[in-house]
């Protein structure tokens, strides 16, 4: 994905990273770097860091870094291109054509258009006499016309080939079709057939409008036309572990929280019922990227998964993955009904509200669960669930919290509040020890301690790599500094990232370009973020005596690598020719 280097560093030039970062952050000066609440994870003190003068953002808390560029993408969830393509817009510049950007994109945008179309295709069938049944489905499990339209839900025909004659019709080819996931190639004769047949469809949506992929489901359960639901295979457009169904529609609320569902049909019930802040997962567990993406928009998520097993364990799955995305996670306990959509039509708005209300936070969620587990009549079950509650109440980090979910726990087993107090605070400093030795354990370990925060980079040579990384952090502060250090080459360099990223810095130094994070090309976001770190850690003045002692132990490590190698290649040679019994 090659701009010209000329065109990222003006672009880069005219939006200012401390401008763009403050349109979602708000920053406070600090020296010469600016600081504020990490967008990228929850916390209270600013670890978040910018620096309008290497145009960095760094966080000291999550180690995610990089360009502003980088920023763009993390904070929209944008692909390179896209995020270059937005910054231009932002500083009104034109983009240059880059061909092999501008297929893929036009291959999205043609994607985006025949989802479209196929989207208005099922819609029109749900309508048409072959839809009656389907339409009659939807309004018989209480769908209201304002609903269906809402949704943009249809119908796809029991059918072979209508969706795909009229994309066909429409001018979209055949490896269109097969790129959109919406037809399968038959095995028999290679001709393309409708994937989504006699099912009910709904369109799924992402945050930006376009309809990207779709779920169908069979109208009679039990039936052997296959799965309840079928949903679109991933896609150029169509990631599902990145998007949620609803989140369209969801993002407009103005309840102030997001729901999370379980199911297509639950979301779009919440919807009608007037809770407009529901989405579902798709067809998957919720991950880290979902989680993500919900923070986005807001700071509370309530989970309200079926009330089965199945639903009970996702459930204690999700909590962490939203905590750690900075969420607040409350937990809606489904009863008297298996899901959302099932407790809204049997009881109404109204009473499902009142639930809503009574939603606990994760805290006493867990501490249910817990006691579901064990039968406190029983004394030996009452002492494993004390002991079970007091592990669960010392891992919060309020003493307050400690203290009402312990008194809580006590009144609940009927033992005295000082016993249960004195039962957390002995987990808590197991606990606490736990962590301290482990703690110590990094710090003995030095080498383990200057290793790459993020487990994808490893350095294997660390004296070379710790001396590879001043150099890149002077040079980024001190681009002229590269004069100073002619001997040094990338190949020299013990870690493969350093030496690419010093040939990247190098070569632009040399051509004119400005020597920055920004025109860094061919870096995964984790490689990105460590070079950012590595550019933000360096501090004071730079120091051309320190730089040069820093080439030096790089050559010097490099020399003694090669001939180690050289060695072994010695060594091997010689086996193999004793093995082969040949005489010198
Ligand atoms: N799902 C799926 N494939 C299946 C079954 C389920 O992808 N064979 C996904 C769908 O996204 C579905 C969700 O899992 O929405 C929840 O499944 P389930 O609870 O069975 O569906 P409901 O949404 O409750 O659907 P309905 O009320 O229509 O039975
Ligand atoms: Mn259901």
């Amino acid at each position: 994905m090659a701009f010209p280097p000329g065109f990222i560093d003006e672009l880069t030039a005219r939006n200012p990273i401390e401008d763009v970062v403050g349109e979602y952050v708000r920053l406070k000066r600090s020296g010469s770097n600016l600081f504020g609440l990490c967008p990228f994870h929850g916390e209270k003190t600013a670890s978040f860091s910018v620096s309008p003068e290497k145009g960095i953002y760094y966080c000291f808390g999550c180690h995610k870094g990089g360009s502003v560029i980088n920023f763009q993408m993390e904070i929209e969830g944008m692909s390179y291109p896209d995020a270059v393509r937005a910054l231009a817009k932002r500083a009104g510049m034109k983009v240059p054509e880059d061909e092999q950007y501008q297929s893929r994109y036009r291959q999205q945008e043609r994607l985006w258009a025949l989802h479209k179309e196929a989207a208005r295709f099922f819609y029109d069938q749900l309508y048409a006499p072959a839809g009656k049944d389907a339409l009659n489905y939807a309004l018989g499990r209480g769908m209201t016309k304002g609903t269906l339209i809402r949704f943009g839900i249809g119908y796809a025909p029991d059918s072979w080939s209508d969706l795909t004659d009229t994309l066909r019709r429409k001018g979209y080819s055949d490896q269109e079709l097969r790129d959109s996931g919406l037809v399968t190639v038959s095995r028999k004769n290679g001709n393309l057939l409708d994937r989504f047949r006699d099912r009910l469809m709904f369109p799924i949506i992402d945050v930006r409008g376009n309809v990207i992929g779709f779920g169908g489901r069979i109208m009679r359960d039990g039936d052997k036309s296959g799965a309840k639901y079928l949903n679109s295979p991933e896609t150029l457009i169509f990631n599902k572990r990145k998007n949620l169904f609803a989140l369209n529609l969801a993002k407009k609320s103005k309840l102030g929280y997001l729901i999370l569902v379980e199911g297509y049909m639950d979301a779009i019930a919440l919807h009608q019922y007037g809770f407009d802040c529901a989405v579902a997962s798709l067809g998957t567990a919720l991950t880290e990227d979902g989680a993500a993406l919900l923070a986005k928009y807001t700071d509370q998520v309530v989970l309200i998964y079926d009330g089965d097993t199945a639903g009970q364990n996702a459930t204690q799955r999700a909590i962490p993955i939203l905590e750690r995305a900075g969420l607040q996670v409350k937990v809606l306990q489904m009863r008297d009904a298996k899901d959302p959509d099932e407790f809204l039509k049997k009881f109404g708005a109204d009473r499902f509200k009142l639930l809503l209300e009574e939603s606990s936070n994760r805290v006493e969620y867990q501490l249910n669960a817990i006691a579901r587990k064990y039968s406190l009549k029983d004394d030996d079950q009452k002492v494993k669930f004390l002991q079970e509650s007091a592990e669960l109440v010392s891992t919060l980090s309020s003493a307050v919290q400690r203290e009402v979910y312990s008194g809580r726990v006590a009144e609940a087993a009927g033992i005295s509040g000082e016993a249960m107090r004195m039962e957390v605070d002995r987990a808590r400093k197991r606990r606490l020890a736990r962590e301290k030795k482990q703690q110590e354990k990094i710090d003995l370990a030095p080498a383990r301690a200057l290793q790459p925060k993020s487990r994808s980079i490893r350095y294997d040579n660390l004296k070379s790599a710790m001396a590879e990384e001043q150099v890149l952090g002077q040079v980024l502060k001190e681009p002229a500094l590269l004069d100073q250090i002619p001997q040094l080459q990338p190949e020299m360099f013990s870690s493969e990232l350093l030496g690419k990223v010093f040939r990247q810095l190098s070569q632009r130094h040399r051509q004119g370009f400005e020597v920055s994070l920004g025109g860094l090309e061919d870096l995964t976001p984790e490689e990105m973020s460590h070079i950012a770190g590595i550019a933000q850690r360096q501090t004071g003045p730079v120091n051309e005596n320190a730089l040069r002692d820093c080439a030096e132990t790089i050559c010097q490590e490099h020399i003694s690598a090669v001939a180690k190698s050289e060695d072994d290649l010695m060594a091997v040679r010689e086996s193999l020719q004793k093995r082969k019994g040949y005489r010198q």
